[in-house]
């Protein structure tokens, strides 16, 4: 019966990517050159593949040579205009400065920068540690302001587009995650008041924060299953979701959508009934005080 169940759902998530594919025209974005980051695993990997599929060229990042190699021959295979990839830590903002120097020397242009990688994230109570908080924001935010300021005379000619992948808890306090909450707050207050002067300036950058839910990568589900009442949406069709908006230069994409709208509705209303919702919808007694 669990199989057929599984099988089942499977077909289910597989019309809906094909139907949503259909949907979307792929053509925007064959021959677009686009930086990636955090690529080597999870969400961005998926990513890095669907854009491979729609005939872009991509520049993909994260630390593990081994797996960004492997990502890139998966891309030349399903069709990648070209595929490159650069490893190193965004701990150094140098690196990011270098990836985004790269992009120019490989293509001499820039469409779509994805900021999508994040540092080590623990799930547990907050442990009281201000240094790991700094680094955090160092991987997690202020490289992602050095890759926009360092992409952007490139997407300014070429009327490109930024996207930020975000969460639920940069947008709703959410227990556990502390220091991962801050740094996704303070992704939402910068890019969303660079997005203001952009537009007050006529510049035709477009800039999408992207609210995801419990998505089911490996790093995600060996960090939070156990406490999670539902198992996370898929990741192949929030790579897909996430490009879809970015293309259509959407402000905010919420993912799953349902959930996450509702919470945020909520938020603004009802905010100490959310608190108590989200604290159900925990189980909060397997979280170990570590
Ligand atoms: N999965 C979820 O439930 C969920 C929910 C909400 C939001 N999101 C957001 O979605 C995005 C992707 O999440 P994911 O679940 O796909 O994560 P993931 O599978 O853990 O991937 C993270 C990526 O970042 C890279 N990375 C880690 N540390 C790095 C560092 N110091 N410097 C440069 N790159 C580094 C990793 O590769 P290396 O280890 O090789 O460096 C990997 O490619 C994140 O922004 C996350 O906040 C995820
Ligand atoms: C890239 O990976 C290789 C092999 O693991 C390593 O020797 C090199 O130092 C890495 N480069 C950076 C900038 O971290
Ligand atoms: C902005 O750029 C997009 C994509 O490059 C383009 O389709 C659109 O026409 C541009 N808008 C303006 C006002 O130039």
């Amino acid at each position: 019966m669990a199989v057929r169940e599984i099988s089942v759902v499977c077909a289910v998530d597989c019309l809906i990517l094909l139907i949503s594919f259909l949907i979307f025209p792929v053509q925007m974005l064959k021959g677009k050159r686009v930086i990636i980051t955090g690529a080597s695993t999870g969400i961005g990997e998926q990513m890095a593949y669907h854009l491979a599929r729609m005939g872009a060229h991509v520049l993909i990042t994260a630390r593990t040579e081994a797996k960004l190699q492997k990502v890139v021959t998966r891309c030349l295979e399903l069709g990648a205009a070209s595929a490159h990839y650069m490893n190193g830590s965004m701990e150094d903002m140098a690196l990011a400065e270098d990836v985004v120097k790269e992009a120019k020397q490989l293509w001499g242009g820039l469409d779509m920068l994805i900021l999508n990688h994040i540092g080590y994230t623990y799930f547990n109570y907050f442990d009281g540690d201000v240094e790991y908080i700094r680094k955090l924001l160092e991987i997690n935010f202020l490289s992602y302001v050095a890759m926009t300021v360092s992409a952007l005379p490139m997407l300014k000619e070429s009327g490109g587009s930024i996207l930020v992948v975000s969460s639920t808890a940069g947008k709703i306090g959410i227990p556990f995650v502390a220091p991962y909450s801050a740094t996704k707050f303070a992704l939402d207050g910068f890019f969303s008041s660079l997005r203001q002067e952009l537009i007050i300036e006529n510049i035709n950058v477009s800039i999408t924060l992207c609210i995801l839910g419990y998505i089911a990568t490996e790093t995600a589900e060996k960090t939070v299953s156990h406490v999670m009442q539902k198992p996370g949406a898929p990741k192949e069709e929030c790579a897909l979701e996430i490009i879809k908006s970015g293309a259509l230069r959407k402000r905010e994409l919420y993912y799953p959508y349902t959930i996450v709208r509702i919470a945020l509705l909520i938020r603004d209303w009802a905010p100490e009934f959310l608190d108590s919702l989200t604290r159900n919808s925990l189980n909060v007694e397997n979280v170990k005080k570590s």
